[in-house]
């Protein structure tokens, strides 16, 4: 089957880094909104009977981009494409995999449907909120992760001296497979959400003392879980030369401000979703567009790249 890849609005620029990792044009598509804000989607590209890969990870804005990536999907499956691959290395609504008060919806899960619905035969993400999402969907999943590129990063980098460290229990596996690569202790934050902004750190596990901490997550979106948590690693007797890590740095909100106020050495994440144009400290960035390219190129051959 010919491969197609089409690009929706939300990562122009990664989607071209995937075409360019495999030699290959991103098909023509466009996308525009009517004068009463319906979206407006065309896909000029010849699709019958091909292997097509829609590249739309779901940032801010969330729910514009998950519309986008549904009718385009749909224009792919009516112009008659032979298989369609979502490829959305940042899942939006992934954490809202689990009712915590018996009062809201199974968010992670009705996207999942309606992904699936539109008529996605197979999604490729990157770094889920956990990997209980999978179970969400009907579809295979390809679920990557950018946890090895970022931790060979950091393998070259880390200070001596350095702590890994959970900024909450979610993430505790998340930073033991960190730690374990980078041979280095864990200490994990214990954190208290008190609403979608708001969050309480109160206390640590693991010696921390005179150490420089690593902090990892699988995204930061307004960093009130990164702040707390280096506060109470400062308080602890953390060295002020932070290391924050992050496969998605979505940043909104007060994201800035919040990092700005804590002594942050360096933001260590990937392209994942695209980045303000200038942040008030150093980030390294490592792309995530080889590895979205060889699980590409292994889902063409027909084999699995999980
Ligand atoms: C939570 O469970 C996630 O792993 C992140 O820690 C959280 O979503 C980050 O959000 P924020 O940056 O708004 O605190």
């Amino acid at each position: 089957m010919r491969v197609v890849l089409l690009s929706g609005s939300s990562h122009p620029a990664l989607a071209a880094s995937v075409a360019k990792v495999l030699s290959l044009e991103l098909g023509r598509c466009l996308v525009d909104r009517f004068p009463d804000g319906e979206l407006h989607v065309e896909v000029a590209e010849e699709l019958r009977g091909c292997d097509v890969y829609v590249i739309q990870p779901l940032g801010p804005p969330v729910d514009s981009h998950l519309m986008e990536l549904l009718l385009m999907v749909d224009a792919c499956r009516r112009r008659g494409a032979g298989r369609v691959t979502a490829v959305v290395p940042y899942l939006a609504y992934a954490r809202h995999d689990r009712r915590e008060t018996g009062r809201e919806p199974l968010a992670a899960r009705v996207v999942a449907d309606l992904i699936r619905v539109a008529g996605v035969d197979r999604l490729v993400a990157v770094d889920l909120h956990s990997p209980a999402v999978e179970g969400c969907f009907n579809i295979p999943v390809e679920h990557l992760s950018a946890m090895p590129l970022l931790a060979d990063h950091l393998l070259r980098t880390a200070a001596p001296g350095s702590v890994v460290v959970s900024p909450d229990l979610g993430a505790v596996k998340r930073a033991e497979r960190y730690a374990a690569q980078l041979k280095l202790p864990v200490a994990v934050v214990h954190k208290h959400r008190t609403s979608g902004s708001k969050v309480e750190a109160r206390s640590i596990t693991g010696d921390v003392k005179g150490c420089s901490p690593i902090l990892v997550d699988d995204m930061i979106s307004t960093a009130g879980t990164i702040e707390a948590a280096v506060n109470v690693l400062l308080e602890a007797g953390c060295t002020t030369e932070v290391t924050v890590v992050a496969t998605h740095a979505l940043l909104v909100g007060s994201a800035l401000e919040r990092l700005r106020k804590i002594p942050l050495r360096r933001l260590i994440t990937t392209d994942s979703v695209p980045r303000p144009e200038r942040l008030p400290f150093p980030v390294e960035v490592v792309s995530i567009a080889p590895l979205l390219a060889r699980s590409i190129e292994l889902l063409r051959l027909g084999s699995s790249g999980g």
